[in-house]
């Protein structure tokens, strides 16, 4: 029997959303180290890290500052429970982040991004409960949502191959269809989309005295396939959620922290939410750690006697983690710098350039989507290769040549740590060119 790492970890191991099949011709790779923008490899080789490990390390591997903020709370002490106690962290990053999409002020604290989504649903319903509107219980999403794989989440994204095994014990959302997708900002949707609004409003109507909250990522769906849509989208969404009583909760888990080119997603509309959900970034990808940002008048709703059927009850053990507060602390610090922006869009601008040059040396991607620290586009494929997993023969390519990139099916993307160097872009792009026609010339398209 073989023991060397991978064997021993076969034999254990069930990887996160896998085929663990596919591990018998495509072996996890060994990792030893990680810096910057980069995993550091067993076999000696440093591979780009271009989906910031599912869209997290957004300050690269292993940033000091952050390092230093853990080891300083670890040496204090690393978890109280956030019930009946409060810590000189936790208040100051609660103060912080009740700042960062006003008039939120008020902060409830997950374990990680489902558990955020969670929270931000029972709330919406528990809450239109408390206003006397139980027959709000509806949920409505958006087509080609994703909001994570707990109960709920799962329960309102419109991913089928994540949903469909489970579809039958979970709650059917109404998903609004015929979004106003757009390429980039420079689409002129992105400032009006009037012409999509009618059929979207159209669909909402029937849901306007039953529905309790609407859930959005806002202008970027990740897993959906990177797909940007407009924010005047989120305009009317908002305007019409609070015309007709229905929450409006913004899943941020991926666009957060400057992602999109703006702090929050929901700043390219220009409205706020009623509830936020914030994780990934949050921390710079160190820890499992998840806040929702709530809207006052909600928190108001639960503050009764106890026992009144006003109690928000729900508890998760790692709740406010003081090493995850610590670092989100530190992390919130950086993405607060002046110059932080200027870094996203310098990136966002390498990025751009670097991905046309992709486009245009394969000539095999379309349907190309630019915005803030992302960039993607489509295999372009013959319907007899539709069904070859030629995306997945790209990513394995790129493994060998040195990116990460575990593109979503045939849609291939960059989602780089924002402070990556333009030289790592520059590799990047070389690689995933490189990548792509070591395909074609397989398969010959
Ligand atoms: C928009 C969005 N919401 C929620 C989640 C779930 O977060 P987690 O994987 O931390 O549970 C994700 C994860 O990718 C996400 O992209």
């Amino acid at each position: 029997m073989k023991n060397d790492l991978i064997s021993r970890d076969l034999r254990h191991i069930w990887h996160p959303c896998s085929q663990m099949k596919d591990y018998e011709q495509f072996p996890p790779l060994e990792v030893v180290g990680a810096e910057g923008s980069h995993l550091i490899l067993k076999d000696g080789r440093k591979i780009i890290d271009a989906v910031s490990s599912w869209w997290c390390k957004s300050l690269g591997h292993g940033h000091p500052r952050l390092r230093e903020a853990l080891i300083k709370q670890a040496s204090k002490f690393e978890h109280v429970i956030s019930a009946n106690t409060s810590n000189e962290t936790l208040v100051e990053l609660s103060e912080k982040l009740s700042g960062l999409c006003p008039p939120l002020s008020k902060v409830f604290y997950g374990g990680d991004g489902s558990t955020a989504v969670e929270i931000a649903l029972k709330l919406a319903l528990h809450a239109q409960g408390a206003k006397g509107q139980a027959q709000r219980t509806k949920f409505i999403s958006l087509e080609n949502g994703y909001h994570g794989e707990s109960g709920l989440a799962l329960a309102v994204s419109d991913l089928g191959i994540y949903r469909e095994p489970y579809a039958s014990v979970l709650p059917e959302p109404v998903i609004l269809r015929g979004l106003p997708y757009v390429s980039s900002s420079e689409d002129p949707l992105w400032k009006d989309c009037s012409s999509a609004w009618p059929v979207i409003e159209a669909q909402l109507k029937p849901y306007a005295e039953t529905g309790a909250a609407l859930i959005v990522e806002p202008v970027l769906q990740g897993a959906g396939g990177m797909r940007v849509y407009s924010p005047d989208l989120l305009r009317r969404l908002r305007a019409w959620t609070r015309e007709h009583g229905v929450y409006l909760i913004a899943d941020e888990i991926l666009t957060g922290f400057w992602r999109t080119g703006e702090i929050l997603a929901m700043r390219h509309a220009v409205v706020a939410p009623d509830l936020l959900c914030l994780s990934k970034a949050l921390t710079g990808g160190w820890l499992p750690f998840s806040a929702v940002l709530i809207d006052q008048s909600i928190h108001d709703l639960f503050y009764s006697d106890y026992g009144k059927g006003r109690d928000f009850l729900h508890s998760n053990t790692y709740s406010g983690n003081a090493l995850g507060a610590a670092v989100a602390l530190e992390a919130l610090s950086i993405y607060s710098e002046p110059g932080f922006a200027g870094t996203v869009s310098q990136l966002s601008q390498n990025m751009s350039k670097a991905w046309k040059q992709v486009m245009a040396s394969t000539g095999v991607l379309e349907n190309p989507r630019f915005l803030g620290g992302v960039v993607a586009a489509d295999l372009r494929l013959p319907e007899t290769l539709r069904d070859q997993r030629v995306g997945f023969q790209v990513y394995q390519e790129a493994a060998s040549r040195g990116a990460l990139l575990r593109n979503l099916g045939n849609t291939l993307y960059w989602l780089p740590p924002l402070n990556s160097p333009p030289e790592v872009i520059g590799a990047l792009a070389e690689i995933t060119s490189e990548s792509i026609k070591a395909v074609q010339k397989r398969l010959n398209f």
